[in-house]
């Protein structure tokens, strides 16, 4: 298949939208996750002006055209705006396993979108994408991600010692996995 010929899908979640990430999210991006309260615990860098964000937005955008997963914008479906982010990457075709992640700008919190988001993708992952294992990482203190994984059905497996670099540190991070047989 051509890359040209994929199609991104599009996933309906009533008041909002799975959808494709395109130059014109990159300040909506930029600014929510820009926040310190946002990206505390998002383990790799982040993006310090408006040109980094838009390298790193379509960095996430490609790797739906690499084979390597799934980044969709979660955006609010009456004006289109991009509130946040969830995804799938590092596909293992092998194996069937592949890592979710996911953020959201602050003054959305708490009001269910990311739960109804992962409920999602997984679907999306298991029934169209052929995997068995979808994987997730987070830090050992950030609370609130290991709750919403725990509530959308992922279990804990433990601690991984010093498993990424942080800001100067090596971290603990948590793993959790969901299976398409849970
Ligand atoms: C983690 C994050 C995505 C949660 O998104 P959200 O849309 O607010 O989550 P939901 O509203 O779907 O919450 C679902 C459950 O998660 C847990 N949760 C969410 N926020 C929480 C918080 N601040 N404290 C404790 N538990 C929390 C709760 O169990 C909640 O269920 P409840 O509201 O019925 O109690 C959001 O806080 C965020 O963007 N954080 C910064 C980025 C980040 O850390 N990403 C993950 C990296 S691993």
């Amino acid at each position: 298949m051509f890359l040209h010929e994929k199609t991104f899908p599009v996933i309906d979640l009533g008041d909002y939208v799975l959808r494709e990430k395109n130059a014109d999210d990159v300040e909506d991006f930029f600014n929510y996750y820009s926040n310190p309260q946002v990206n505390k615990f998002i383990l790799c860098d982040i993006p310090q002006n408006l040109e980094d964000a838009r390298r790193e937005l379509y960095y996430w955008r490609n790797i739906f055209y690499q084979n390597d997963g799934i980044y969709f914008a979660i955006a609010r479906k009456d004006n289109n705006q991009l509130i946040g982010s969830i995804g799938l990457t590092s596909n293992n075709f092998y194996h069937k396993r592949i890592e979710l992640s996911y953020d959201l700008a602050k003054e959305y919190w708490r009001q269910g979108i990311t739960s109804r988001a992962i409920y999602a993708v997984a679907k999306h992952a298991f029934e169209e994408m052929n995997i068995n294992r979808i994987e997730a990482f987070t830090a050992v203190d950030n609370l609130p991600s290991k709750n919403l994984l725990l509530k959308c059905g992922f279990e804990h497996e433990g601690c991984l010692r010093k498993h990424r670099y942080h800001r100067g540190n090596y971290v603990d991070v948590d793993i959790f996995s969901l299976l398409a047989s849970d």
